[in-house]
């Protein structure tokens, strides 16, 4: 046990053994007293220490907030920045201020950046949406985004109940990994929205009530494996915001992903205003329990106040379904709905080994408007 221990201690500190620099918020302002912000410590600390020490080798020079309890009152915002790791060892809880918006852990323009830690942020995020109030605060802080950023590697520190979105990625190469989010199992809280190129997200577990794992416009390639997801609205595409034009997404790879109790599994969602295409997204061994739209490629998607008029054009074509399993939830909701637009049909929608019956016994049902392809029988017509 006891060597068991040396050695986890050891390897949780690992990076600031092998880094050149590391500039510990402690030395610059950061108090572990659960009180005194720390977001100006981790500001100086990158000014006055991480600056003028990086090298081409983020590992080399560490930004650390070690072992013990933080407040977060102020948001944390580099800019223009790249070459180190910022390691988060310690707790941070986030003050609730109903003034408080954009994002805490804002990084723009930004390249080669290791995110690591062990520690926590608590967002406290019920706290901004008394009795699960949405429109009381609607513009509530955000936990984490990179924009703009590439080569990003970010993994580690839990995330724990965001006022609202977790994780917004946006920029090529990244990569987010062996990490865990945990909210309330209300809307708009989004675990991992990732647009730009070549991302990849694995070995993630999100529990939420919003998006799972899921990609914005304009995306060409990403890979996500080993992902679990719990309460969540699903591994989805979209959607795009009413009348955006010029949606493109492509070269989209999914492996290996648990769904339990959700809105939605896979969700390939816009409104019938928005344009432009998504192909190639490839979709492989799912298992669902009790989710109330397993797979879902919708042009009418459509949340709040319904459906604008169709004046978009997207469309969905070459998606690949193989190895889904599992279970739709008990309501009479169609296990796979493929509804697209008129003129504008999904094609080449290709199902394999898709497998899903519903809770409680209720009848499975497929329903289809607009697409056609393959491995439905004759609920699908051939292209
Ligand atoms: C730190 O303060 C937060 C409130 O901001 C509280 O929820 C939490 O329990 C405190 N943690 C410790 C270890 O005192
Ligand atoms: C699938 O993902 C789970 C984690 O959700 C992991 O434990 C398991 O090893 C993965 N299986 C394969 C075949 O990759
Ligand atoms: C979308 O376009 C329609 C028709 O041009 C317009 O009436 C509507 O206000 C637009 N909606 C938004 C959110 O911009
Ligand atoms: C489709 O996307 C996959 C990645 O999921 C990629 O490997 C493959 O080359 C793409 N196919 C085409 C025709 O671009
Ligand atoms: C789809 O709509 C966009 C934006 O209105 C337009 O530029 C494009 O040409 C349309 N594409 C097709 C295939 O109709
Ligand atoms: C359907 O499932 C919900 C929870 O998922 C449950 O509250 C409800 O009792 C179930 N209804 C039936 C008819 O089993």
């Amino acid at each position: 046990m006891a060597s068991a221990a040396i050695l986890l201690l050891a390897l949780s500190s690992l990076s600031e053994v092998f880094a050149l620099t590391t500039c510990n918020v402690l030395d610059y302002g950061g108090v572990a007293d659960n009180s005194t912000d720390i977001a100006p410590a981790i500001m100086s600390a990158y000014t006055n220490c991480v600056a003028s020490a990086t090298t081409s080798d983020a590992v080399d020079t560490v930004l650390l907030v070690p072992a013990g309890t933080y407040a977060l009152v102020t948001a944390v915002t580099l800019t223009n920045v790249a070459d180190f790791t910022i390691e988060i060892d310690g707790d941070l809880n986030l003050i609730f201020n109903a003034d408080l918006s954009g994002t805490l852990f804002s990084f723009d323009d930004c390249k080669n950046i290791i995110w690591q830690g062990s520690g926590t942020i608590y967002g406290h995020g019920d706290l901004w949406r008394p009795d699960g109030n949405l429109g009381t605060y609607p513009n509530r802080p955000r936990l984490v985004r990179f924009q703009s950023c590439n080569n990003v590697d970010m993994s580690g520190v839990t995330l724990n109940n965001s006022p609202m979105f977790h994780v917004t990625i946006i920029g090529d190469n990244n990569v987010a990994h062996d990490m865990q989010i945990v909210a309330d199992h209300i809307g708009e809280t989004d675990g991992f929205d990732m647009s730009g190129n070549n991302n990849y997200v694995h070995d993630v577990s999100v529990e939420n009530g919003d998006e799972c794992v899921t990609v914005k416009t304009p995306t060409d390639g990403f890979v996500a494996e080993n992902i679990q997801c719990f309460y969540s609205a699903g591994c989805n595409i979209g959607s795009f915001g009413t009348n955006v034009t010029g949606v493109t997404v492509q070269n989209i790879y999914y492996r290996n992903v648990t769904q339990h109790n959700g809105d939605g599994g896979i969700v390939l969602k816009s409104y019938p205003s928005a344009s432009g295409l998504v192909k190639n997204a490839t979709y492989i061994d799912f298992t669902f329990s009790n989710i109330a739209y397993p797979i879902q490629v919708s042009a009418y998607w459509c949340p709040n106040e319904g459906c604008p008029a169709t004046t978009g054009n997207i469309t969905w074509t070459d998606i690949t379904f193989t190895d889904i399993t599992g279970t739709g939830d008990n309501s009479t909701r169609p296990t796979i709905q493929l509804d697209c637009i008129e003129g504008f049909p999904c094609t080449d929608i290709v199902f394999d080994d898709v497998d899903l019956t519903k809770e409680d016994g209720v009848t499975a049902t497929i329903q289809v408007t607009n697409a056609c392809g393959s491995g439905l029988g004759s609920s699908l017509p051939a292209c």
